[in-house]
């Protein structure tokens, strides 16, 4: 390997990803598998995200078997009527569809990490965090560039306890993004509305507008 510098020949494609990187969870193949090989692939260039120290904490736990699957969507599924009812009845139509077909997904990728966040001690649980979610985003990204939607969920995390039993995860490992997978069908995926980049960045003193 050499040690030159090496940079993208293009951005365009790399920005693309980044802006398009929607959350996909109607227009999926129930029908087509993920391969194994490119769920590999995907986590492969997810772990090259930046890693803290104790360092590579990141695990992923793929279910693609139906049991697994229909007992980690039964829990999302309590989740989500929960929070419906503490919303009034109010939740997203995709959501609900996601929710009702979230077993019937080609694959559930759980993204884990080993240990668990300090309870009391921001710099800690920001190292443990920022040691993970990279990966998790990262691996969203991979996905992406290969056809393959996605969406960032968190709602099991109401039942990790639970979750943790069904699927044999140990006391000591952290239970974060859950990934629903599918290659993508006449999904049209286009930048969302965001706030401008000047509205929402300062420079060099908090609250100082940039032209100042
Ligand atoms: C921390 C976090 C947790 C989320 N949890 C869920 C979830 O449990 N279920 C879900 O359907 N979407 C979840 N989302 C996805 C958001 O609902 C999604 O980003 C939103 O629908 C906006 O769509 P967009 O990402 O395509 O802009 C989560 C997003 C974030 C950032």
């Amino acid at each position: 390997m050499s040690d030159e510098e090496t940079q993208p020949e293009s951005t365009e494609a790399i920005d693309e990803i980044l802006r398009t990187a929607r959350s996909v969870r109607r227009r999926i193949d129930f029908d087509r598998p993920v391969e194994r090989e490119v769920i590999e692939e995907c986590i492969g260039i997810a772990t090259q995200a930046p890693t803290g120290i104790p360092a590579e904490i990141w695990r992923f736990l793929v279910l693609t078997e139906p049991e697994p699957k229909r007992a980690l969507a039964g829990l999302y599924r309590q989740a989500l009527s929960a929070l419906a009812e503490a919303r009034g009845g109010e939740v997203k139509t995709s959501q609900q569809q996601l929710a009702d077909r979230l077993d019937e997904m080609p694959a559930l990728i759980l993204v884990c990490a080993e240990g668990r966040p300090a309870p009391d001690s921001i710099p800690l649980q920001v190292s443990f965090y920022g040691s993970i979610l990279p990966a998790a985003w990262s691996l969203m990204l991979a996905l992406r560039a290969r056809g393959i939607g996605a969406t960032w969920t968190t709602l099991h995390l109401l039942h990790e306890r639970e979750a943790a039993a069904q699927l044999g995860i140990p006391e000591n490992v952290t239970q974060t993004i859950l990934l629903p997978v599918g290659y993508t069908r006449n999904a049209v995926l286009r930048p969302a509305e965001r706030r401008p980049p000047g509205d929402i960045t300062y420079w060099n003193r908090w609250g100082h507008p940039k032209n100042s």
